[in-house]
């Protein structure tokens, strides 16, 4: 069976102390790090942004998988690709037309970095077609963005299996928003390959059985 990607998000970690909880993520068997940047603007909340992704690049090799919150993500990339991002996924509502977003697609592969576009859960998943097969992943919010340690919306999930029928087989669906051990399994059922996991990680006793939990 295809191996599932585990990318715990650090928003429920300690912020004071990162550094020992992605080891912790590590130890545990993470596969990636999930790093939410938002600016206020595109979800009611603010969170971190390049100098600290530039800080994490130095204290692990997991790969950064960095999920942009925010508005003109086009005018980001660059600095996020050269702090250390190895993945960059933007939001399709933030960009103005189907030229941006393909420009923005262009750039973050231009770095050498995967290209992620991703979807809140008002937005409907046809709207991802043209930018299948240019993209390397999309990930299919299954809350509001803005705030970690939300209830999982399970008509979103449904979209997974969308974007499977339609999508390449190296398409790598990844999902975000209450992902816990029941839920991360109705993702895998519709085909998603990678599971965002924020509180159910970082709030729980053992973080190696949660990790395992979802993988499993
Ligand atoms: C929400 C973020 C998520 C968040 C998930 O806007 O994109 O990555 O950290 O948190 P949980 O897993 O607690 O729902
Ligand atoms: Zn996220």
């Amino acid at each position: 069976m295809e191996k599932v990607i585990i990318s715990p998000s650090i928003l429920s970690a300690d912020f004071a102390n990162l550094e020992k909880d992605i080891k912790r993520a590590e130890i545990a068997g993470a596969d990636w790090i999930h790093v939410d940047v938002m600016d206020g603007h595109f979800v009611p909340n603010i969170t971190i942004g390049i100098p600290v992704v530039k800080s994490l690049r130095a204290i692990t090799n997991l790969p950064l998988d960095v999920h942009l919150m925010i508005e003109n993500p086009d005018q980001y990339i660059e600095p996020f690709a050269n702090a250390g991002a190895d993945i960059i996924t933007f939001h399709y509502e933030a960009e103005i037309d189907y030229k941006q977003i393909k420009d923005t697609i262009l750039k973050i592969k231009s770095f050498g970095v995967k290209a992620g576009i991703s979807i809140k859960p008002k937005t409907n998943p046809d709207v991802l077609i043209p930018y299948l097969n240019e993209v390397d992943m999309v990930l299919i919010m299954t809350v509001e963005p803005g705030f970690g340690g939300q209830k999982f919306i399970q008509e979103c999930a449904e979209k997974i299996k969308f974007v499977k029928e339609k999508s390449n087989k190296d398409l790598i669906i990844q999902v975000d928003g209450g992902i816990n051990d029941i839920t991360a399994k109705i993702c895998k059922s519709y085909g998603a390959n990678s599971l965002v996991a924020g509180n159910y990680i970082y709030k729980s006793e053992d973080i190696v059985q949660s990790i395992k939990a979802l993988r499993n």
